[in-house]
């Protein structure tokens, strides 16, 4: 093909008139004898290639007659807007290249079962609500970093391979590492604290890793955690930058990304909702909220799906739930210092019956307490000495949480399952493709 620009499909508003090169995907096609329609998709949108007996030889004509979904072709033509077209535009088709004729595929463009399309995630992915979605995960990822660089933070990687626990035993992944147990990383936590000591303020961003023998809508295996931790901060520092971050992050997604909004049919109303301050709610009041609702619920008891549901429904926007009974908490909490039964923990909870999004708080700042913890909590001290260290090396008051991309991505999108928030879902069932 000579030598014309080639351009994304979501810049042909800018080529009105000229002839352009595109490349891309077929989507879907029409015939009237004379005339095809070409559906072509790229990934930042479509058009419509018309290809007319008399434009090309017969040859090609021919080829592009018997071209399949999902075939891969490079087209070039003639750019016209045209407001029945798929995507707004037209491309008048002066010449067609095709890279591969595509066998046929298995993803029609009819409705398909879950399983199936679980089994097709590599093909599913093609799908325009799927691209929508990891378009918006983009921006929420792009969104956390660019709020967390512009005040200071530094990102620090924390390792994957670790060998001791941050969220409880029983949901370790243990791999061998060279005869000796490594676990696959809950959370990086217990190395941001360490980092904060060094930097003051930081945060990771990966892959956390648990073995959850858990089927719900808001379970995975593998997740991806934006994780902030600040040296000299309280209970109080860690709600307001998690209130200020979600703030941004929803604000950020609704200027950029209103077109993937709208596909994915998400109401933007409750998305405007989301700004400070966010209801505050002490684990009492929460009870206290629960009980009056007619739930049948002890003091102690930690909240479950439902009970998060049943609060998150009260608010308009994001709920955070503060002071819970150190039972319901990991070991590295900082207790109350005026109600050492409760400590100074936080969670966040989306609106709308999505959840627990956000946990974190205040962390423990004494080398004394954290050593009964680690008995209380049955850890292997000796994989924690150098957790210590930084009890025993300048303690300060610090504090961070752990945003969980896919829980709030999932809100922010309205899906129903977090399985769609993520490219490769690793499930309790799943580990293809
Ligand atoms: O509440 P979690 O377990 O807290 C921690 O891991 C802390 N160490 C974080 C910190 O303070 N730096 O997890 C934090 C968030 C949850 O609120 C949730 O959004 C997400 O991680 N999350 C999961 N997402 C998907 N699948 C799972 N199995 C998840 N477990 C936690
Ligand atoms: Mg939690």
């Amino acid at each position: 093909m000579p030598a014309v620009k080639t351009v994304r499909l979501d810049q042909l508003a800018h080529h009105q008139g000229q002839e352009v090169v595109v490349c891309g995907w077929l989507y879907n096609k029409r015939s009237s004898g004379k005339i095809l329609f070409l559906i072509l998709r790229d990934g930042t949108g479509f058009v419509q290639a018309v290809v007319s007996r008399d434009s090309v030889d017969e040859e090609t004509f021919r080829a592009a007659d018997r071209l399949t979904q999902e075939s891969s072709l490079r087209v070039r033509g003639t750019v016209r807007a045209d407001p029945r077209a798929p995507g707004g535009y037209e491309l008048q088709v002066t010449a067609l290249e095709i890279f591969q004729r595509a066998e046929e595929y298995p993803l029609s463009l009819k409705e398909h079962g879950i399983e199936f399309l679980l089994d097709h995630r590599h093909l599913w992915l093609r799908t325009p609500r799927q691209v929508a979605i990891m378009r918006v995960r983009h921006r929420v990822v792009k969104a956390c970093r660019d709020f967390l660089d512009e005040r200071g933070f530094v990102l620090v990687d924390a390792p994957i391979l670790t060998g001791a626990a941050c969220e409880g035993t029983t949901t370790l992944f243990r791999t061998d590492y060279f005869g000796r147990s490594a676990y696959l990383t809950q959370s990086g936590q217990l190395y941001m604290e360490a980092a904060a000591m060094a930097l003051g303020k930081v945060y990771c961003f990966g892959p956390a890793f648990r073995a959850e023998k858990s089927k719900t809508r808001r379970h995975l295996m593998e997740f991806w955690m934006v994780e902030p931790e600040m040296a000299f901060a309280d209970l109080e520092d860690c709600i307001s930058l998690a209130e200020e971050m979600l703030t941004v992050v929803t604000e950020e997604v609704l200027r950029h990304c209103r077109s993937e909004l709208e596909l994915l049919g998400r109401k933007l109303e409750p998305l405007t909702h989301v700004k400070p301050p966010f209801p505050r709610l002490s684990y009492d009041q929460a009870v206290q909220l629960l009980q009056a609702k007619g739930r049948q619920f002890e003091w102690g008891d930690d909240f479950g799906a439902p009970e998060e549901t049943l609060i998150s429904l009260e608010f308009d926007r994001p709920v955070v739930v503060h002071r819970y009974p150190a039972a319901c908490k990991a070991f590295y909490m900082e207790p109350d210092p005026q109600r050492p039964e409760v400590v100074l923990a936080m969670d966040v909870l989306a609106p709308e019956g999505y959840g627990e999004i956000i946990g974190g708080g205040q962390r423990l700042a004494g080398s004394e307490l954290l050593v009964s913890k680690f008995r209380e909590h049955h850890l292997p001290e000796e994989a924690y000495r150098w957790y210590l260290d930084l009890r025993r090396f300048g303690s300060v008051p610090h504090s961070g949480f752990g945003l969980g991309i896919e829980r709030l991505l999932a809100w922010i999108c309205g899906l129903r399952h977090v399985r769609e928030a993520i490219p490769f879902p690793r499930m309790l069932n799943r580990l293809y493709p």
